[in-house]
């Protein structure tokens, strides 16, 4: 019976090892601001951007800061997952990349999101304390959210 466990571990252990070479995921990173970003397009107080930074641009925006477990399969395998779809939904350094109705949809859909607590995802705060929004945090996302999307409303009257 020993002996069976023993090979089992010996196995999982080499296991672990081979998937570290196998599908390693690109993490990309980078702190530039280019003209697309979401900061160059609306009016982002610090207030506002600093709860963004601490709890959204890691997923949705090029700034990833990649922890360490995030080069270890498989857990590096579901990070780059969640940034990759959450780049792709919206990515906040490439804000001008969404279609105007989608910005207006985004902002809308921010609130309703953290409100629901959907958003940060919850299994990224089993890790990052931080990034979670007390009341106060939702408030003023909020309140942002609705105003730089009336803003796009009036400016698009005809929609
Ligand atoms: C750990 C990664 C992660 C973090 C952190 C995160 N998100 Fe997301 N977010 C995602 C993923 C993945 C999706 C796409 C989910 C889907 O399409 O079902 C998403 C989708 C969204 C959407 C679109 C929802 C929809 O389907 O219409 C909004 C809005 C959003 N996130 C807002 C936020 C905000 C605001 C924050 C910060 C307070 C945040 N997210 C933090 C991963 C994350």
């Amino acid at each position: 019976m020993k002996k069976i466990l023993k090979i089992i571990f010996v196995v999982l252990i080499i296991g672990l090892i081979v998937i570290q070479f196998v599908n390693r995921p690109d993490k990309t990173t980078s702190s530039e601001v280019t003209p697309a970003h979401i900061t160059k397009q609306l009016n982002v107080p610090a207030d506002v951007e600093n709860i963004l930074k601490r709890s959204c641009y890691d997923c949705h925006s090029n700034h990833t800061k990649w922890p360490w477990y995030s080069s270890v399969a498989p857990v590096s395998w579901l990070v780059a997952d969640d940034v990759e779809s959450g780049r792709k939904k919206m990515n906040f350094s490439d804000w001008t990349k969404l279609s105007e109705s989608k910005r207006e949809a985004r902002l809308n859909d921010i609130c309703e999101e953290i409100k629901a607590d959907e958003m940060p995802l919850p299994k990224y705060l089993v890790l990052h304390g931080d990034a979670k929004l007390s009341q106060g945090d939702k408030d003023i996302l909020c309140r942002w959210a609705e105003t730089e999307l009336k803003k796009l409303e009036d400016a698009n009257p005809e929609k």
